[in-house]
Parts: structure tokens; sequence; C-alpha cells
């Protein structure tokens, strides 16, 4: 095995931050059970593809359940570039797309979220013409998107890349796209959810042959046959969509957030607590409760929308490979890798889905896991304890490792790089604290004051 990173000294006053940083870090005192219930918060991606998906309809869209996240922020000024009213009141957001006038996203929101690339579907469907530059979000891999390129173009699209923006418009006079029977090389979720939205405004119908099945597709397609498009077969692996003339308007509730839910899961599992989590949809969280149980902790359908996790006395090691659905969720591969880290013996973890996601091996090992990787392998051999370290949050569900980590730790572990945090869990320290965590956001100097959460979009 090759990439092994060094066990810097335990007790070392290391920071990676310079004395000038007063970028807010999380300060968490680990080794404290945990216990009450917690309250779960609509489905990140989902939210986001809904927002994507309101541009298809002319009239106004109400869209509830929607997590307070910078991401659902950037997203909401996406829109708001292209002519879209949209507005928050309370967890629901208001959109209307009557005036959708502006063809091309603005490079500076687009290359700080990957989802937002997926307006590009409904842009086509609405204006014939959508410019889009080619996405950011995570650095998890290269996470190309010729898929969504070529079934646009199936669809009759003319698409140029040029000067690393898509350029893409529909030639002729009624400037609609084409049913299409397209075959997707990977069951990617992005490029199911682009294709799906742009065929429910074509002409005729669209077969999508290896289509992504995760939950977040079936809410898609929900939420737009809410909006009368006509879809079949969302959740399988091959989606048929008749489409139709216009959409018109909904008020629609997000799915829980089942990777939210999978996070609490374990942190339950990796403090001994027994927690409550509430509203769920267990069915989708098929594969990571089988390993929960595999690695000894019992997780009990309360009611059809609630779990309670009951951790074993002890942790065993087991393997995990990350799938497309309904295999194991790559976004829940860094929070298990810290649970297995506490687990007897040894484990491999195969990421499959995203080339470069185990940023978080090297943190992990900071505070006292004895983790190796080799390409898309993880080796864990289980360590009695971690120890507390100032470690850096390298991506979203990587931070999230090093919260769950740094709350079953001996001593105290900072946690620089919250900006990929807030990306995607909604007040995930508020809820811990409600469950007696000893965690607190502060400056990132003195680790002394405290500061507040998030900004978001602003309230109506
Ligand atoms: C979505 C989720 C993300 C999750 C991922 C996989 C959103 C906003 N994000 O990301 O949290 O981790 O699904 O479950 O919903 N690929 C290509 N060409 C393409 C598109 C994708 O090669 O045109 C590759 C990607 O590089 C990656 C793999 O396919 O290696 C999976 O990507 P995809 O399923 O598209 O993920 P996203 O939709 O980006």
């Amino acid at each position: 095995m090759e990439d092994r990173p060094i066990n810097p000294s335990l007790n070392s006053p290391v920071t990676h931050s310079s004395p000038e940083d007063r970028s807010p870090v999380l300060e968490i005192i680990g080794g404290h059970r945990l216990s009450g219930e917690v309250r779960i918060s609509g489905a990140k991606n989902s939210a986001l593809v809904l927002m994507a998906g309101s541009l298809l309809c002319s009239q106004d869209c109400r869209i509830r359940n929607v997590p307070s996240l910078a991401d659902v922020a950037r997203m909401g000024e996406v829109l708001s570039a292209l002519g879209v009213k949209i507005t928050r009141k309370d967890d629901a957001l208001e959109i209307d797309a009557r005036h959708l006038s502006q063809s091309k996203a603005p490079y500076e929101l687009v290359s700080q979220l990957r989802a937002s690339f997926f307006i590009i579907g409904p842009l086509l469907a609405r204006l014939g013409i959508a410019r889009i530059p080619l996405p950011g979000g995570c650095a998890i891999g290269a996470r190309p998107v010729d898929l969504h390129v070529r079934g646009l173009q199936a669809m009759g699209a003319d698409v140029q890349i040029e000067h690393g923006t898509v350029h893409a418009c529909i030639p002729g006079v009624n400037r609609r796209l084409k049913g299409a029977r397209i075959y997707l090389d990977y069951p990617s979720v992005g490029a199911t959810e682009t294709l799906m939205m742009a065929a429910t405004l074509a002409d005729g119908e669209t077969i999508l042959e290896n289509a992504a099945q995760e939950p977040e597709v079936v809410d898609l397609a929900n939420f737009c046959r809410a909006m009368g498009a006509r879809i079949r077969g969302a959740g399988t692996n091959t989606i048929v969509i008749s489409g139709v003339p216009s959409l018109h308007s909904v008020d629609y509730a997000v799915i829980p957030d089942r990777v939210e839910v999978g996070t609490f899961l374990v942190a339950g599992a990796i403090t001994q607590s027994e927690l409550s989590l509430a509203p769920v949809v267990p069915d989708h969280l098929t594969a990571v409760i089988a390993k929960l149980r595999a690695i000894g902790s019992e997780v009990v359908q309360e009611t059809p929308s609630r779990l309670r996790i009951v951790p074993g006395t002890s942790r065993l090691g087991t393997d995990i490979e990350t799938l497309p659905y309904p295999g194991f969720p790559t976004d829940m591969q860094a929070q298990f890798m810290a649970l297995l880290t506490l687990s007897e013996g040894d484990s491999i973890i195969t990421e499959t889905v995203f080339e470069n996601r185990m940023g978080h091996v090297a943190e992990l090992n900071r505070m006292g896991a004895d983790i190796r990787t080799k390409g898309n392998h993880a080796v864990i051999r289980g360590v009695p304890f971690l120890t507390g370290a100032p470690v850096v949050a390298t991506d979203l569900r990587a931070s999230a490792a090093l919260v769950l980590a740094g709350l079953a730790a001996r001593g105290t572990t900072i946690i620089q790089g919250l900006h990929h945090l807030d990306r995607g869990y909604d007040d995930l320290e508020g809820k811990l604290k409600l469950l007696g965590a000893q965690i607190r956001r502060v400056k990132g100097d003195a680790g002394a004051e405290s500061v507040s959460s998030l900004p978001v979009m602003p309230r109506s």
C-alpha cells in the first residue's frame, strides 16, 4: 500500500491556520454521550434540483421543506440572475419564473455549485437557448458533463463548449427539443435530472435508459408531475417522459435528507448513543442501515417515518463499496470511514463513484486513526480511541466525518474549512447541541469568541 500519511504527534499544537486567519472554526470537546430526537431537514440535492425544475413553469411554484443552506442561497442567486423572482418564507421558497429572460448563468455562481449546471435542461426547454459555465462544487473528482451534453444533443440541441462555457441552442423555428431514446453510459444523477427536465416540454417521447434511480430523481419526477408533466418509471433504470406544451403552478414539499439521516445515525453509533430521527423515509436508507447492522448497531423503525439508532456494545469492522443507488451512497463514505476507525479489526472502503474522494483520510489520521489508501481503496485498521486535533475539512461530507470523529475523540477538535459544512448541513451544530454535544463555532484564531452560523437567502 502507498500514500500512507504519517501520524502526527497526537498532542501536537500544530494548527493549519495562520494567526491572521479569523475564519470561523468548529470547536468540539469529544467523548460525550448524546441523547434525544433530531428533526431532519429537507434534502439538499432534491431542493437544489427542484429549484432548477421550477424554471420549467411559467406560473407560481412553492417548494416547502427547503433546508437553510449556503448552496440553496447560491442557487437562489443563480435563479435571480436569470430574471426569476424568488423569496423565502420560513422553510418555503416562492418562485415565479414567468419573466425568465436571461439565458446566461453567471460564472461566479455556477463555478461554486455543480447543481446550478442542471438548469441547462429547463432553460433550453423554456427559452430555446442556454449558456452555462462549466460547473464547480466539491473538489472530489473531475466531474465532467459529457452525459448531459450528449443527451441534449440527442434531443436536437446544438451544443458547443467554448471558453469554459457550454453554449446550447435549439435550431429551427419552433425551438422545441425533440423526444429521443437516450442510453446513459453511467447512471449519472445530474444527467438523468437534466434530461428528464428538458424532456418534459419536448415534442414527443423521451426514453432514458440506464437512468439514475436515486430518491432525489424520483422527487424531481414527482415535482414535475405535480406541475402536469408526464413521466413514468422514475426510481427504475428506465424513465419515459412524454412532452407536454406547458406546466402549471405547484405547491410541493421536498423529501427528507437521507444523507443528514445517515450522518446522525453514524453520530449515534460513533458516540454510542441512542438517537431518534424524524421525519425519515427508511426505504431510502437500506444500504446505510445494512452497514450499521454489520458494524453492530441496531436501527429500529419506530413509526413509518421515525428511526432510532441503538448502538451495540462493540463495533466490528466491515467492507464498503460505494455505488449508484440503491447501492451504498458515496455521500456517506466519509462518515462511515470515521466510524470504522473505531471499529474492531480491518475494514476496506472502495470509492467507485468519484475518483478523488479521500481527502478526509489524512485528517482522520491526524486524530489517531490508522488508515492507508491506494487508489480508490482505503484500509482502515480500528484503533481503541481517537484524539482531538486541529483538522481541515476538504469537502462537504469530509467535514461531516471530522465532526463525527471529533464527537467521539478524547479532547478538543478544531475544524477549519466550515464553508464546506455550511453548503450542505442545515444547522448541524445547533442540532448536535440539542443532543448534548459540546460543540461551538468560534473565531479562527482565538478559539474563544462565539460567532453565529450561516447567512442565507433574504427572507420576505
Ligand atoms: C449528485 C449529488 C452528489 C452525489 C452524486 C452521486 C447533487 C447536487 N449532487 O452529484 O451529492 O455525490 O450525485 O450520488 O445532486 N459523470 C460523468 N459525466 C457526466 C456526469 C457525471 O462522467 O456527464 C461522472 C462523475 O464525474 C462522477 C459520476 O459520474 O464520477 C457520478 O456523478 P453524478 O451521478 O452525475 O453526480 P452529480 O449529479 O454531480
